[in-house]
């Protein structure tokens, strides 16, 4: 394992900062950890159609793959909170879970999920939060 937890819950945290979330307040960052020691962050981006709101974690994918990134993916944390204040632990949401499925199957990786709270963290593998998952090996 290349990444620190700490350290990879740190970068979620400052990614948390940029968080657009007025209509929830509810402000989430992700930080992806790559096998080359590369971390790649996201944020929430909500929109005033609330149901278009963007996820941390899929933005933090988005970026990724628009840098070019295929595979790597090793480590994931995400941190979310009321105003940015620390809670309880929150895991990736459903959709999330599929999006950072895409990026581990093409690197054949089962990344760690360090999902921080105000007092715990909780550790899970993406195969455990999305077993059975459904990917791109299906299609070739
Ligand atoms: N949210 C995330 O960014 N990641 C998750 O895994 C759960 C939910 C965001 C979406 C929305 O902007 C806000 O949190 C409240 O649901």
């Amino acid at each position: 394992m290349t990444h620190d937890r700490d350290t990879l819950i740190a970068a979620a945290k400052a990614a948390q900062a940029q968080a657009y979330a007025p209509y929830s307040n509810f402000h989430v960052g992700a930080a992806l950890g790559f096998a080359d020691g590369s971390v790649v962050t996201g944020a929430n981006a909500e929109n005033a159609s609330y149901g278009l709101a963007l996820c941390a974690e899929t933005n933090a994918v988005a970026r990724a793959m628009n840098e070019g990134r295929r595979g790597g993916l090793e480590a994931v944390a995400v941190v979310g909170g009321m105003h940015g204040a620390p809670g309880p632990t929150v895991t990736p949401c459903g959709r999330c879970r599929q999006v950072l499925n895409e990026l581990a199957q093409l690197g054949e990786t089962d990344p760690v999920i360090w999902c921080a709270g105000a007092d715990a963290v909780l550790e899970l593998k993406l195969s455990a939060l999305l077993p059975h998952a459904f990917g791109p090996a299906n299609l070739g």
